[in-house]
């Protein structure tokens, strides 16, 4: 067999690990939901569940993926000589890369229409009216088009394989990541009505607390946030070298993906209250905030536009955020079935990049086509129901399938002195019983 890949480094990891994590969930969905939650009611359990819940089974798939190294339905099958257990791994681990297969093909859509709003303005700025106008409306061609060519991108990625296109393109993009989000936050904080929105968003409305859903949603926005229950986390932790400390690498994941969203909450909360001091239409006729699509195709651009020259420049500079987001994040998600096509049909690399992107860019077409009837639906079934329940799989997978010893062992590849760290003492009993149980019960909640 051709050698695996590896990550060259151990910041070629973290961002590439950090680069899936950090995608549209931190940029809208975080924002969003801690506008729409209590502010800082959210950003506090959300904080909370990231570092309790997230990150023990963030760290079951980073482990079992360096114990296995090899793509999640091998390494799931492989992880005990029982038949019974080898079959359940075998179904666990093609659940997960349907589930992955299933996101990607949502996210790519979502992450065309980013393209589409960046592409836009840039037309505006060439003076290419007729062009500017059709990328900033829906359409099936301008849908299937701009999904497309985000597809391609991620599968030009890809096929280049784990140090050359995963790790380079991370290492490029993640630091313009930072540094746009970090512009745009300095902008927007010279506008009048942004310390109202970073009041909204740090001062707490601790009624909030008490309220159920709150849980829950936050800790569905943590687990897709740090890319969870699929097998992406897991075969970027296959990628990862021996002399890694998984622990802290797992920690470094997570602080900087609460980080980033933590900081673009610094960006889409102020900006929403200048917007309204500017008289964009923020809250519905409900008095609800506008938090879905209509925020980010509506009520930011409803402000770019209150901007004049400069809100040209501000569009063009947030679909930049916003794409790049997605396409590092949607490069992770295409792993998952292009290392199964690799390491179990034995495929080259670029012919399963572009086997595994085209099947995918099949079912976005399908989506986009059929949007009203399948849009909603494949993001509940794989969010809601599919994530939560491999999340648990993973775990119990870490916990149970794995020995004590087995766990013992890859924990201290990079990290000697591992059992006499707190991490040792809690994590095994925590992925065995409390972390599954925790996720279970807000689960079964969600369904009432
Ligand atoms: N975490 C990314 C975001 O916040 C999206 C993502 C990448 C993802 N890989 C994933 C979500 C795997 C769920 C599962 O946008």
């Amino acid at each position: 067999m051709a050698t695996r890949g590896q990550f060259s480094s151990k910041i070629g990891f973290l961002l590439a690990a950090a680069g899936s994590a950090v995608g549209l969930g931190n940029i809208w969905g975080f924002p969003t939901q801690a506008a729409s939650n209590g502010g800082a009611a959210f950003l506090l359990v959300y904080l909370i569940l990231a570092f309790v819940l997230a990150y023990p089974a963030l760290m079951a798939e980073l482990t079992i993926g360096r114990y296995a190294r090899a793509n999640v339905v091998s390494a799931l099958s492989g992880l005990h000589p029982s038949a019974t257990l080898k079959r359940a791994g075998f179904i666990v681990g093609l659940c997960a890369l349907t589930v992955a297969v299933l996101i990607l093909s949502f996210y790519a859509i979502v992450a065309g229409w980013m393209l589409a709003e960046f592409l836009s303005p840039a037309a505006q700025l060439l003076q290419w009216d007729s062009g500017a106008s059709w990328l900033n409306a829906q359409s099936f061609s301008r849908n299937a088009l701009m999904c497309g060519a985000m597809s391609a991108l991620t599968i030009m990625i890809i096929a280049r394989g784990v140090e050359q296109g995963i790790e380079a393109w991370s290492t490029r993009l993640m630091p313009a990541l930072f540094l746009i989000l970090l512009g745009m936050i300095a902008y927007v904080f010279t506008q009048q009505g942004a310390l109202a929105g970073l009041k909204a968003y740090l001062i707490p409305d601790l009624s909030q607390l008490g309220n159920p859903s709150l849980i829950l949603s936050a800790m569905g926005q943590a687990f897709f946030s740090l890319s969870l229950g699929v097998g992406t986390m897991l075969i970027y932790g296959s990628y990862l070298r021996d002399t890694d400390n998984l622990p802290r690498m797992g920690a470094a994941v997570t602080l900087l993906d609460t980080g980033f969203a933590f900081t673009a909450g610094l960006l889409i909360l102020p900006a929403i209250y200048v917007a309204q001091t500017k008289g964009v239409t923020v809250f519905n006729d409900a008095g609800v905030l506008i938090a879905g699509p209509d925020l980010i195709f509506q009520v930011l651009p409803a402000l770019f536009a209150t901007m004049g020259a400069a809100g040209n420049w501000l569009a063009l500079a947030f679909f930049a955020l916003m794409s790049i987001a997605a396409l590092t994040s949607a490069i992770s998600l295409l792993e998952v079935p292009v290392s199964v096509a690799v390491e179990r049909w034995g495929l080259s690399r670029p012919l399963a990049a572009l086997f595994s992107g085209g099947i995918i860019f099949a079912i976005s077409l399908l989506v986009i086509w059929q949007f009203d009837a399948l849009f909603n639906g494949v993001i509940t079934l794989t969010t809601v129901y599919g994530q939560p329940l491999l999340g648990v799989a993973l775990c119990l997978f870490a916990g149970w399938v794995m020995h004590r010893h087995q766990l013992l062992k890859e924990l201290s590849n990079g990290h000697p002195e591992i059992e006499s760290t707190w991490f040792w003492k809690l994590w095994p009993f925590y992925v065995k019983f409390i972390c599954p149980a925790l996720i279970l019960i807000t689960f079964v909640q969600s369904l009432r």
